[in-house]
């Protein structure tokens, strides 16, 4: 069935010209808004995804944002057959690879299902890409992957340890792909590293949409102004900060989005010279932003009140941590252009337009 996996010209298809991207995860929240930008600069887009953690919806309006039709296929990362079907009816530059399963929670409870998506999905989605002699990867890694002990700002050659099975299956990833580098020169592999994304496309047509209650700190604020819930619990108001509150680095989803074309691009420029080998960068702002700074920047932006309680530290909170943005402007030419207001902004004009996602 897979005649393509037997390479008849011999060529690595890193040395092509080829702009077809395949993008897993692609109708999910940063997955969606990457398309966009990967459109945008000139790439055809494939999305692969299973729908585990996002609506249709999502990808319907994302082609009418980006003014193309987006070929979509259904199917898990853990179905080896169907990938190679893919890769058989495809012929691509690269992969992005967003599916994931993300909620660090819920790891803890159901650490086998995060190992089994988030790992081995991988593994099998990198053993079909070899088949293929597609070896251009961009993965979707986290800050979370740093060790807690590590001082802000975080640069990437800081130590890496995680608590979490979330964290883990990201670090384990990031090993995998280490190793695979050395055992093959021809792959280019990118793992970007991304801090806390937030916003919206300007558009307000896409967004993120969490399932049930959220977890993350500007979906609960937007869902709190719009009067969903009650409200905010902040976390903690006794750590070393300059208000007590935790600080974090906020980044809008439409430059994260763009930093994944900077890391193509990054990764097609090296294809003259030779393959990239395996590359960590940061994807933040450099800057922190403490819970409190946020909520009130977006009651200014958005006029709108978000009334808040002061609680207890949220149990694997740490106080303060945001990256280093030099590795990501010197490689990649790449940093972020959106303010806290424009992540605000955007926010609530996805959440005032949508209340209820996209169902
Ligand atoms: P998301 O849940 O909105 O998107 C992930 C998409 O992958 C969803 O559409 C889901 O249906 C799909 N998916 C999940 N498992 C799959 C599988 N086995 N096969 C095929 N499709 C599958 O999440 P997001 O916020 O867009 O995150 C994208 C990636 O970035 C994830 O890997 C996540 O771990 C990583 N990341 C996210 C954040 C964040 O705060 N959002 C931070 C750091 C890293
Ligand atoms: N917070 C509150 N109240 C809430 C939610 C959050 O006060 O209801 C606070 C937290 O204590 C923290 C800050 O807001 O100080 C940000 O919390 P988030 O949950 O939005 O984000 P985290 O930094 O805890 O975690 C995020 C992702 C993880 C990822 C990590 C590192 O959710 O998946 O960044 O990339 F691992």
């Amino acid at each position: 069935m897979n005649n393509k996996t037997i390479n008849t010209s011999n060529q690595n298809s890193n040395n092509n010209n080829n702009n077809k991207i395949l993008v897993t995860g692609g109708v999910g929240y940063i997955g969606s808004h990457t398309c966009i930008e990967l459109i945008a600069a000139g790439y055809d887009v494939v999305v692969y995804d299973n729908l585990s953690n996002s609506n249709l919806e999502a990808l319907k309006r994302t082609e009418q944002i980006a003014g193309k039709s987006i070929p979509f296929i259904e199917g898990d990362v853990l179905d080896k057959q169907l990938l190679h079907q893919v890769f058989d009816e495809h012929d691509f530059f690269g992969v992005i690879h967003f599916a994931g399963l993300k909620a660090v929670g819920e790891s803890v409870a159901e650490p086998l299902k995060y190992y089994k998506n988030n790992v081995t999905g991988t593994l099998e989605l990198l053993e079909v890409m070899q088949a293929h002699n597609v070896k251009n990867f961009v993965f979707s890694s986290s800050a979370t992957v740093y060790a807690e002990e590590e001082t802000s700002p975080i640069d990437e050659s800081a130590g890496r340890s995680c608590t979490s099975p979330y964290g883990q299956s990201k670090l384990m990833v990031e090993y995998i792909l280490e190793d695979l580098v050395v055992s093959d020169p021809e792959w280019s592999t990118v793992s970007l590293r991304y801090f806390n994304p937030v916003g919206a496309h300007p558009s307000g047509m896409i967004g993120e949409d969490p399932r049930g209650v959220p977890n993350n700190l500007m979906p609960y604020i937007s869902q709190v102004a719009v009067g969903k819930l009650d409200k905010l619990k902040i976390f903690g108001s006794d750590y070393k900060t300059i208000d007590g509150t935790g600080v974090r680095d906020y980044i809008h989803v439409v430059d994260l989005a763009r930093g994944h074309v900077a890391a193509l691009n990054l990764i097609k420029k090296h294809t003259n010279i030779g393959s990239l080998g395996f590359e960590a960068i940061n994807l933040g702002t450099g800057k922190g932003t403490s819970v409190l700074q946020l909520v009130k920047a977006f009651e200014i932006s958005t006029q709108q009140v978000v009334r808040f309680q002061l609680t207890e530290r949220r149990p694997g909170d740490i106080d303060a941590y945001y990256g280093n943005a030099e590795k990501a402007r010197q490689l990649l030419g790449w940093q972020a252009e959106l303010t806290i207001v424009d992540m605000c902004k955007d926010s609530w004009h996805w959440q005032s337009l949508n209340p209820n996602g996209y169902r």
